[in-house]
């Protein structure tokens, strides 16, 4: 009986430790959003933590320099974000993104890393 009992402790620990660490953060999922946001990820323009980066850079038919940067998007909260890829929608691609993705990918946005 009391062999059973401890296999049911035992059971249960690895039950809720297994169990607990399929759970991620607000920030991890936002993360996971920003380079997977149901069409190209993000980071492929805006840099792999979203500190921006340069797309492209060529010479235009008037032999004018030209350079295609996505900006940094560090600190940028969930109504920015939302305005900026609508207003930039000549490069940014249209996502149907929800209010709460918009936030977890802020989270991710916001941590300074
Ligand atoms: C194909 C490349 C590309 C992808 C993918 C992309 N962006 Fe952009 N994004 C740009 C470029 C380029 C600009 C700057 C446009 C300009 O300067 O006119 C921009 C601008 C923005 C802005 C406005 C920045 C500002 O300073 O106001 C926001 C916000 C933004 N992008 C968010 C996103 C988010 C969030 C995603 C993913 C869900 C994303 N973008 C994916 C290229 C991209």
């Amino acid at each position: 009986m009391i062999m059973f009992k401890n296999a049911l402790i035992l059971q249960l620990i690895l039950a809720t430790t297994l169990f607990s660490s399929s759970f991620i953060t607000d920030r991890e999922y936002g993360e996971r959003l920003f380079k997977d946001p149901r069409g190209i990820g993000c980071n492929k323009c805006h840099g792999e933590n979203g500190s921006g980066k340069i797309i492209s850079e060529y010479v235009s038919d008037s032999g004018k320099p030209v350079t295609i940067f996505a900006p940094s998007l560090k600190f940028f909260n969930w109504q920015k974000l939302k305005k900026g890829i609508k207003k930039h929608s000549y490069f940014v691609p249209k996502y149907f993104l929800t209010k709460e993705e918009l936030i977890s990918i802020s989270r991710f946005l916001e941590d300074g890393k």
